[in-house]
């Protein structure tokens, strides 16, 4: 029985490799992704986003929890896209290892006092915390964000930031996009990246990168080179789920299990591409 905090799935990882955080929905989303690592021999990141937490509650937590317990290979239990503190209230006292605070609505001031209140919070618990600067482009679970508003993220305010709010990893914006890349593809500021590495490295700040969907493995692979410690997955695990369940499947135990073998097999796609196969 293997679950673990995310702050072990990320300090275990000493190059070479990323874990990976699948958004879950529901039961067979969870089995999904701990099948798949468990096949993989994978640490994963089980994580619930705030929207999902609402539709699936207390319970959808307890059963990524149980999970987690259970399975073979490393697992921890992430809320992510924490956008209002009273929502955060309640995540930081239902029984996640780690916490994203996403303050990428607020201006750089209130971002920072947004973070940091909770912050300090989630370390008084133990828990890891993981925050956003810059603003990401795309749309997810009902979220848009405007192509005009995407921001990166400045080096200079992630110093301050880090400083500031003391959280342990940085979500950064270096082009990557939640949901889609427009037809053109994914264009990644590795400039950026690299400046980005060179001061996380230096604040002993893991670095995490959104929208991992679509992006192809050459770039996947250089950002693992250049120090991303975690992607996040979503839309590809959500959008096989939903083509499964177009299949004329007519007994609900088998759009179940095709659900699940549909998400396990993408989810496993991404644990080999991100390096973590056979480092649990
Ligand atoms: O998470 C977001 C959506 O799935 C984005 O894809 O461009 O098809 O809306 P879309
Ligand atoms: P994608 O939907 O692009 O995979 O992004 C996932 C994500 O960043 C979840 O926080
Ligand atoms: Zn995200
Ligand atoms: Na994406």
């Amino acid at each position: 029985p293997s679950r673990s905090s995310t702050k072990e799935l990320l300090n275990a990882e000493k190059g070479g490799y990323a874990v990976g955080a699948f958004n879950v929905y529901n039961l067979e989303g969870i089995e999904a992704v701990v099948a798949a690592a468990e096949t993989e021999k994978s640490p994963a990141i089980l994580q619930i986003h705030s929207s999902a937490l609402k539709q699936g509650g207390v319970p959808l937590v307890a059963c990524c929890i149980a999970a987690a317990e259970q399975s073979t290979v490393p697992i921890s239990v992430h809320y992510d896209h924490g956008i209002s503190k009273s929502d955060l209230l309640q995540a930081l006292e239902v029984g996640f290892d780690s916490v994203m605070v996403d303050g990428s609505h607020l201006t750089l001031g209130e971002n920072i006092l947004y973070t940091k209140s909770i912050s300090s919070l989630a370390h008084a618990k133990g828990l890891l915390v993981e925050a956003e600067l810059g603003r990401l482009s795309g749309s997810e679970d009902g979220l848009t964000v405007e192509e005009y508003e995407a921001r990166f993220t400045d080096v200079a305010q992630a110093e301050g930031f880090i400083d500031e709010t003391s959280i342990d990893a940085l979500a950064v914006c270096i082009g990557n996009v939640h949901g889609k890349y427009p037809p053109s593809g994914p264009n990644l500021r590795f400039d950026l990246l690299k400046d980005l590495r060179a001061l996380t490295l230096k604040k002993g700040v893991s670095l995490v990168l959104h929208g991992a969907s679509g992006l192809p493995h050459e770039l996947i692979k250089e950002c693992i080179d250049l120090g991303v410690r975690k992607f996040n997955v979503n839309t590809e695990v959500r959008n096989s789920y939903l083509e499964s369940l177009r299949k004329p499947e007519k007994d609900l135990i088998q759009v179940m299990a095709s659900a699940k073998e549909a998400m396990k097999a993408v989810v496993a796609e991404k644990l080999r591409l991100f390096g973590s196969s056979g480092k649990a």
